[in-house]
Parts: C-alpha cells; sequence; structure tokens
C-alpha cells in the first residue's frame, strides 16, 4: 500500500475509532493499531504521524498498557491524546501524579502558544476532557503549550523531539475546535497531502478486484442492505459478468423488498442476480419456536443451505465477495492487556462459514460505514439504499415475539411499512439510526365502531446512534406518533393499539428479540 497513513495506538479508549474517523475526514488515511505494536512493524507502514489514544488506565497502575519505547525514534510526529499523552510524556520524563482535581467534561482551554499545533485558533477554547490524573512536572524537555483552571499542562511540546500531547479530547465534537488542532497536527506537523479520498479509493479498489479475481467467477451474497449493495456494485464495475448474486428470499422481508433489489440490481444495474426463495423452508423451520436465538440458529443454517444450494449452479465460481467493514476487523488493546481482537457486534446470522472454500473479495476492509455510503454515492447507488437503515439477518423473525407465522408477518409487514412511509414522510429518516415495528405476543382490550376488540400490539422503537453499540430513543414529534399510531391501528387489520419504546441501549437493545 502507498497511501500515506496515521496509525493510531488505541489504548482502550472509548474513542478510539472517533479519533480514526475524525482523521479520515481530512483526507488522511487512518489505522487503529494494537498498542503495543513494534517500531519496526509500524516502519513498514508509509507512515506520516503517530496518534496515541487516551485510555481507562493510569500510567502507575501496575497494567496500565505500554507502548514500545522505540516509537518515539521513529522520524514521524506524535500526538499523545489524554493517557496516551501522559504515557508519552512519562517515558519522556515527566512525572504524573492523581490530580487534585480531577477534570470531566466541559474545560476552558487558555492557548499560551499558537505557533503549531494551536495555529490558527483564539486565545481561549472550549475543551473536553475526561482524566483522573495530570503531568505535575514537565521536566526540562517540554514546552507548556495550554492551561486550564486545575491542569497547568493541558497542551505540551517536547523541545526537541516531534512530539505533542494534549490533556483534552480534540476528536469529540464537544471540543468545537478539536478538527482544527487535528488539521494543524496532520498537514502543518506531520505534512500529509491528503491522499485518501472516496473517489479514488473506488478508482483503486475496482482495480484491486479484478487483479485479485483475474478471469474466474465471483459470487457475492445481496440483501439489499449498504454494505452487501456497494460491495456488488463495486465487484460489478470490476468485473461486470464474471460477478453472480445470490438474493436468498427468507420469507421474513419487508414489503416489496425483493421486488426492490431485484428492479435494481438487475433491471437497473444489468447484474446476474439469481432469486432463491427458500421462504418455505424458513418458516417450516421456525414454526412453534420462540426462544430468540433457537431462531436464529435456525435461520442461520437455512440461510447456508439455500445460498449452497444456488452457489452449486454456478460453476467455476472461485472466490466470495463480502462486506466485511474496518470495525469488525480492527485490533485493538494490547497482547496481554485489553481482549486483542474487537469481538465483533453481532451473532452474524447471514454469514456464512469459510467451510465454504471460496477465497474472500473484502474490498470494504478498510472502510467504516459512513465511508461506505460515500462509495455507494460515488457509485450511483440510490439514495434509499445508500442510507438504508440496518435489517438484521434474521428479519423481521426477530420482531415478531414469540410464534413467527404467515399471518403475523402480513400483520408486522403492513405496520413496517407504514412506520418507514412516515418517518420518510416527515423528514426523520436520516435523523433516525434504526426504526422499526415489532408485533407483541399479547392481545389488549379496545373499541371498534360500537364493538369492543381484543386485539394485537404493535411496539414502535427508533434509535439514534453512532455505532449501535450504544443508542437513545429518538424524540419523534407527538405529532408524527400520533400519525403513525393512528394510520396502523385504521389501516391494519388485527391492531388495535401502538405504544412507543423509550428505552435506551443499554440496558435494552435495539431489537426486541
Ligand atoms: P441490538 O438489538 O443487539 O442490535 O441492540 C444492534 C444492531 O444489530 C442488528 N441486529 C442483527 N443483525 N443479525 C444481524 O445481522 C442479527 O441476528 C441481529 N440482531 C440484531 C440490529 O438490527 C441493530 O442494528
Amino acid at each position: 500500500m502507498s497511501r500515506e497513513v496515521v496509525a493510531i495506538l488505541d489504548f482502550g479508549s472509548q474513542y478510539g475509532q472517533l479519533i480514526a474517523r475524525r482523521v479520515r475526514e481530512q483526507n488522511v488515511f487512518s489505522r487503529i493499531c494494537r498498542a503495543d505494536i513494534s517500531a519496526q512493524e509500524l516502519s513498514k507502514m508509509p507512515l506520516k504521524g503517530l496518534i496515541l489514544s487516551g485510555g481507562p488506565a493510569s500510567v502507575y497502575d501496575k497494567n496500565a498498557i505500554k507502548c514500545d519505547e522505540k516509537i518515539f525514534e521513529l522520524d514521524v510526529p506524535i500526538l499523545g491524546i489524554c493517557y496516551g499523552m501522559q504515557l508519552a510524556c512519562q517515558i519522556l520524563g515527566a512525572k504524573i501524579v492523581p490530580a487534585e482535581r480531577r477534570e470531566y467534561g466541559r474545560t476552558n482551554l487558555s492557548i499560551l502558544d499558537k505557533s503549531d499545533l494551536f495555529a490558527s485558533l483564539p486565545e481561549s477554547i472550549t475543551a473536553w476532557a475526561s482524566h483522573g490524573d495530570q503531568i505535575e512536572d514537565l521536566g526540562g524537555d517540554f514546552v507548556k503549550l495550554a492551561s486550564t483552571e486545575t491542569c497547568p499542562f493541558a497542551a505540551v511540546r517536547h523541545k526537541k523531539k516531534k512530539f505533542f500531547g494534549v490533556q483534552f479530547h480534540p476528536e469529540v465534537s464537544h471540543t468545537p475546535k478539536g478538527s482544527q488542532i487535528l488539521e494543524n497536527f496532520l498537514y502543518d506537523i506531520c505534512g500529509c497531502a491528503g491522499d485518501w479520498k472516496m473517489s479514488d479509493f473506488a478508482g483503486e479498489t475496482v482495480e484491486a478486484v479484478r487483479k485479485q479475481v483475474g478471469s474466474d467467477t465471483v459470487i457475492c451474497g445481496l440483501s439489499g442492505g449498504v454494505d452487501s449493495s456497494v460491495v456488488a456494485s463495486l465487484v460489478h464495475k470490476s468485473i461486470g459478468d464474471q460477478l453472480v448474486c445470490i438474493f436468498v428470499d427468507n420469507g421474513l422481508l419487508r414489503k416489496n423488498e425483493r421486488e426492490h433489489v431485484v428492479s435494481t440490481f438487475r433491471n437497473h444495474f444489468h447484474m446476474d442476480l439469481r432469486v432463491v426463495d427458500w421462504s418455505e423452508q424458513f418458516l417450516a423451520g421456525l414454526k412453534g419456536v420462540i426462544e430468540p436465538q433457537q431462531k436464529r440458529k435456525i435461520i442461520g443454517a437455512e440461510f447456508i443451505k439455500a445460498f449452497e444450494s444456488e452457489a452449486a449452479k454456478i460453476p467455476n465460481a472461485k472466490f466470495l465477495a463480502q462486506g466485511t467493514l474496518y470495525p469488525d476487523v480492527i485490533e485493538s488493546g494490547s497482547k496481554d492487556g485489553n481482549p486483542a481482537a474487537n469481538i465483533k457486534l453481532h451473532h452474524n446470522v447471514g454469514g456464512l462459514p469459510e467451510e465454504l472454500g471460496f477465497d474472500l473479495v473484502e474490498p470494504l476492509r478498510d472502510l467504516f460505514k459512513d465511508e461506505v455510503r460515500t462509495v455507494g454515492e460515488y457509485l450511483g447507488l440510490p439514495e434509499d439504499i445508500v442510507w438504508r437503515h440496518p435489517f438484521p439477518g434474521p428479519g423481521l423473525a426477530v420482531r415478531i415475539v414469540g410464534d413467527v407465522t404467515p399471518q403475523r408477518l402480513e400483520i408486522l409487514r403492513a405496520a413496517d411499512e407504514i412506520l418507514i412511509d412516515e418517518i420518510k414522510s416527515a423528514g426523520l429518516y436520516r435523523k433516525i439510526s434504526q426504526a422499526l415495528a415489532v408485533l407483541l405476543p399479547i392481545s389488549t382490550v379496545g373499541v371498534m365502531g360500537d364493538e369492543r376488540s381484543y386485539e394485537n400490539v404493535v411496539a414502535i422503537r427508533a434509535v439514534e446512534t453512532v455505532d449501535f453499540m450504544t443508542a437513545d430513543f429518538s424524540r419523534i414529534p407527538y405529532e408524527v406518533l400520533g400519525i403513525i399510531s393512528n394510520r396502523i391501528i385504521n389501516e391494519v387489520r388485527g391492531v388495535n393499539r401502538v405504544v412507543y419504546d423509550t428505552s435506551s441501549k443499554p440496558p435494552a437493545t435495539i431489537e426486541w428479540e
């Protein structure tokens, strides 16, 4: 790889991925590495700079994660953030102690030196801090660049080495001038050229896939979600008809979903798209099953069978294209400290086992989700695919609490369609990260006309989140909720009550099952 890279050594910070994304937003490619990666390993990269992240430990903890001290001999600038600053300063001769007054949240940073890291900034800025330790004695080798009321050395520069440290977090949005600080570091201090652009990425990746695949056939499981759609489009751009896409209709899809995928990819993009209707098998397998993990197991196993049966009809297929993203492959922490590998977010239903024997084509391995969307836009995918909310592999089966039957699927499909329709009409679809309807396994009493009814309850869930690991419920205006509720109760036979889920994650999850 020839592209310039800024490596982020992750000491277990909750903001590690955020730092990486902020750097990429400045058109500089960033890679998250384990904190204890060796300087030798780093020197093999076309490295322009290093960022040492924050972390939960204190530098004087027995088990505190350390870095290879030889990184300070690499000829690249280093920015230490919070713990990363303290660790580097300790290695370079400063003394760190527990602060008398800890600093959490908003703080006022007085800037004393604007010659490099803080160039073009005002004398005083708002910054976000989160630390219990701080530097007590700088030693003789540092210059103080900024301070806060309780933290005298809130930012420093080393006199001889190209090291900068900030005690606050420039990567979070609560430090409004943070991106200017990162820009100063990346461009003025590291001398980056800014060669990370999604249009270039798409072009290079199309070329790389062509080279990897040669004249062989590639299979791609296409769900119609953002990731698999972008993978299919990229690979199709590379190799055209050598790509065969397989769409499995599991009978658990949303209304018109299959037709939509067919019309987009077969009719519009002219891809070789094979549709496997396996819905009977899925529904037969799920009959009477109410335990969510059991549902997932059954669906996962059926998916593999459906996929294999179709793949067997494609002779000479050597490769499988998959939408693996960067957060799935990041290794952070250290060998002995934190868990080495980032545990994959989800149950991975809809995944395929390695035993299928294909070589993998994973063109999105280096991308964050927002970058995948940018590539999707660049490739000309329609907006409703690029900005689609995630939809779980097990589909509506995990949104019908209890037994999954064709009748209950019909009810949920109709409710889901109204929900999404109204959220879009209200202009809220992009603000909400994921919206869903859930069919509950209880009936409640109502009156319809003069009759007493005893019918189903639909729960509406809408969340806002960045990474789907934590989420808050979306504050949908009451008026919009009213329209959704009214339409569902009036238009969907079998529902007489709609409720809104106001739980955050944690402790609740996004899905109900
Ligand atoms: P939870 O419910 O765990 O969901 O808060 C987090 C995100 O993961 C999606 N999800 C799944 N995706 N297979 C998937 O492919 C699954 O079994 C599954 N369960 C949940 C969920 O929709 C949300 O985006």
